[in-house]
């Protein structure tokens, strides 16, 4: 089971940051503040010394857009890079890595880390399957980072609430691996429901918490369908074809996504009462990966979404013996055709288009370019 772990382990090296600053901005924000696990890392987990996955700090990823290593789990561009380019902003540098001087011109922040959960290390390590987490660097503990650094950032309550009332914040996508780790050590989906309303607290929590301290715009990401991803498909395939869907996609696990998501949304819909001042964000990455999804070529995608870019070999090229990055993997020879990077992370073309679909579609609610100040 251990081995089965790894394959989640993806991770990310050296951060970079690249400032494109696009013409128009439909976004208007000052700074932007991100939270979150491998979909958002631009360098933390590299950073942080967890180096167990050091392939992630080679090429091919980031090939594509920084052609070299980033600490990126993908082939280029995450989500929150294209949010950053909407909004004319640099690409957010990793937390870890920030230095005291670039506070002068300071545009925000990224916080995620890489193998992160909404829950606490210590709810894994009462279960006894601590041991396989990647980082414990937890949600809270980058809700402490932030707190850290505010206060190089303002001082009294209303400085504060000036400064963020110009930022957006990002809480997420995160609780993706707190399913993750537990189903790759053998839970069942039946044992993980019962976990999808304490994830789902920590990412309200969260939320409350940076309103709290001054956040009014925020952004809250729900999962990925992860019944459509190669990682879930290779280790939870099945002979019966009535457990998948017309995609090609593992029904009951997109409906653990699905229902996970059902349940963010409620609870955000109850800190919407509760803080009626906020602008509360929810972003669909289910629904804009599904379009896709269902119809890959139409999209752009002619190398499909199910099967990975980078990998190894196997039905959908995601071998655990031969993961992205490893001897006997190789990259396809054009990424952008693919939607799946490393049979666990999406490639810029996907994130692209997910990006996309927040910013200039309608796969926000409420839409997030209405936020205008
Ligand atoms: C997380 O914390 C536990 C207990 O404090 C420690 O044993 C473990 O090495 C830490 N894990 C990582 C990846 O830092
Ligand atoms: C196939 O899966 C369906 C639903 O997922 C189930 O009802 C049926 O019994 C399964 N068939 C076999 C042969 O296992
Ligand atoms: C997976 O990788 C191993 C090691 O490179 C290789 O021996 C094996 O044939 C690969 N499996 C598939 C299905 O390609
Ligand atoms: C949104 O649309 C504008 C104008 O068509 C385009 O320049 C921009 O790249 C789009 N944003 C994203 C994130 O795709």
């Amino acid at each position: 089971m251990k081995m089965l772990f790894t394959l989640i382990l993806s991770f990310c090296l050296i951060f970079y940051f690249n400032v494109e600053i696009v013409s128009t901005s439909p976004l208007h924000y000052d700074s932007i503040f991100n939270f979150g696990d491998s979909l958002s890392d631009t360098g933390n987990f590299l950073l942080s010394g967890a180096m167990a996955f050091p392939v992630i700090g080679q090429l091919p990823y980031g090939e594509t857009f920084f052609r070299h290593a980033t600490g990126r789990c993908s082939d280029g561009r995450l989500v929150v890079d294209f949010i950053s380019e909407a909004s004319g902003l640099p690409h957010l540098p990793p937390y870890l890595a920030l230095r005291k001087d670039q506070l002068h011109s300071f545009h925000g922040v990224n916080f995620a880390v890489a193998g992160a959960t909404a829950l606490d290390a210590k709810f894994f390590y009462d279960q006894s399957i601590g041991k396989v987490l990647w980082t414990n660097d937890s949600l809270s503990v980058q809700l402490g980072w932030f707190k850290q650094l505010k206060s190089s950032l303002c001082t009294t309550k209303q400085e504060c609430d000036n400064y963020f009332k110009k930022s957006l914040f990002l809480v997420g996508e995160i609780g993706g691996n707190d399913y993750n780790y537990a189903y790759f050590v053998g839970g069942s989906i039946k044992q993980l429901r019962a976990s999808v309303p304490l994830v789902v607290e920590a990412i309200t929590k969260a939320t409350s918490f940076l309103i709290e301290e001054g956040a009014v715009e925020l952004l809250v990401p729900g999962n990925f369908p992860i019944g459509c991803s190669a990682v879930y498909l290779t280790l939870f395939g099945s002979p019966n074809k009535t457990e998948y869907d017309r995609n090609g996609c593992l029904k009951a696990y997109n409906a653990f996504s699905k229902n996970h998501n059902y349940q963010l949304k409620r609870a955000l819909d109850m800190l919407r009462q509760k803080y009626p001042h906020a602008r509360i964000i929810y972003a669909d990455y289910y629904g804009a990966a599904m379009r896709f999804i269902h119809a890959p070529r139409h999209h752009g995608f002619t190398g499909g979404t199910l099967t990975a870019c980078c990998g190894g070999g196997g039905p959908y090229n995601f071998n655990n013996s031969a993961r992205c990055g490893h001897i006997g993997s190789r990259a396809c020879s054009n990424p952008s055709s693919h939607a799946n990077w490393d049979g666990i992370h999406l490639t810029e073309a996907a994130y692209r288009y997910v990006a996309m679909g927040l910013v200039n579609g309608t796969f926000t609610t409420p839409p997030l370019r209405s936020s205008l100040k």
